[in-house]
């Protein structure tokens, strides 16, 4: 382990504590307490520098690399429907070191590295043809985290910043202005902030548990430098936190800390990948927290149908209602996890209906 693990294992452990002495509420449910124990075995055994080998992938980066993997037949659907030889034409490096929760090593060579390129290409094909934000012309994957490298003409590419760059344009193309203040629960390490920051000049502030917040801290510090960075700590400070930026920058604080801020505070209220992962009780908690801290924006993707045996929880899309006066205004099936919706709420909005 190097001095740098050692001190994010620390931050872990400080944060772990936190979370234990806080509302039972917010603390892992049986899903993720198996999960969490794995990450931090990742960390101690990989490295911290090795995040997006390891840890990444229990997060959202799936290692798609099967022919009849739901989201390759559906990123080749798409293919068909807007033909291009570009996902064919991106180099990707040998790949070594991956791991999942499941300790079985993972081998990428040959035609499975050959799928998860293509699929890899065809996500980011997908978020150029959403991208009215021109990110994937300005946006290129950040080295830090050690990626699996695919290069498009050069530019460093991945399916995490594709997801990111489409989320990101799924919701601007709904808001009436850019959103300055974000809350994220649960980033994982950091991916959909970082285009945030990277966007726009965001307060974007992630809440989630250890080991993600320990990671997503030390992730977004090294790519974006540690004056963009409002660090964890006892109390979130509203002064500083209400300071116009130039730059976006990302503040980190536990799910529980959420509660301190006035209501409607943000403009944004996200969360991606998260809530089926839960308790019932937990889910529908972070629905009405989300929903009261934001006064314009609520912004879920999560699994369309999927049962949670750990914690016995059947989820559908839905299982996530919001009560007037907010109103749905726009849903779809995600265009790259096509198990996954996409839908947006907006307070006092007309809405599309529920
Ligand atoms: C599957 S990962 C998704 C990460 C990220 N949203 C993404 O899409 O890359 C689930 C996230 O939920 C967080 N999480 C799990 N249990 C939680 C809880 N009780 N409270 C807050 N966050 C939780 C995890 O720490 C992790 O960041």
């Amino acid at each position: 382990m190097t001095s740098e693990d050692d001190s994010v294992i620390r931050e872990i452990e400080r944060m772990q504590r936190d979370v234990a002495s806080g509302p039972e509420i917010y603390r892992p449910g049986e899903f993720w307490t198996d999960l969490l124990a794995r990450n931090i075995e990742m960390i101690r055994d990989s490295g911290i520098a090795n995040l997006k080998r390891t840890v990444s992938n229990n997060y959202y980066n799936w290692l798609v690399t099967k022919q009849k993997d739901p989201q390759f037949r559906s990123a080749f659907a798409w293919l068909l429907r807007h033909p291009t030889s570009r996902p064919f034409l991106n180099e990707m490096e040998a790949v070594s070191g991956l791991s999942t929760q499941r300790r079985d090593a993972v081998s990428m060579s040959g035609n499975a590295a050959r799928r998860y390129r293509w699929f890899s290409g065809i996500a980011w094909e997908i978020a150029v043809a959403e991208d009215r934000a021109g990110l994937t012309g300005r946006l290129q994957e950040p080295e830090v985290g050690n990626p699996i490298r695919i290069r498009r003409q050069g530019r460093l590419i991945s399916q995490d910043l594709a997801n990111s760059i489409i989320e990101y344009n799924f919701v601007a193309a709904q808001a009436p202005a850019p959103p300055r203040r974000v809350a994220e629960l649960g980033a994982g390490y950091g991916r959909l902030a970082f285009v945030h920051a990277e966007a726009a000049p965001v307060t974007y502030c992630i809440f989630d548990i250890p080991p993600a917040l320990a990671i997503s801290e030390w992730y977004l510090t090294a790519v974006l430098g540690a004056d963009r960075i409002i660090p964890y700590g006892e109390e979130p400070d509203f002064e500083s936190l209400s300071r116009p930026v130039e730059r976006g920058r990302v503040a980190f604080f536990r799910p529980d800390q959420m509660e301190r801020f006035p209501d409607r505070w943000f403009d944004l209220c996200q969360s991606i990948s998260t809530l089926p992962e839960m308790p019932r009780r937990q889910s529908d908690h972070y629905v009405e927290l989300l929903a009261a801290k934001s006064r314009g924006l609520l912004f879920l993707k999560q699994w369309r149908d999927w049962h949670n045996p750990a914690d016995d929880a059947h989820y559908t899309e839905e299982s996530y209602s919001l009560p007037a006066p907010w109103a749905l205004s726009a849903r779809r099936v995600d265009p790259v996890q096509t198990q996954f919706f996409n839908r947006l709420w907006e307070r006092g909005a007309g809405g599309a209906g529920a």
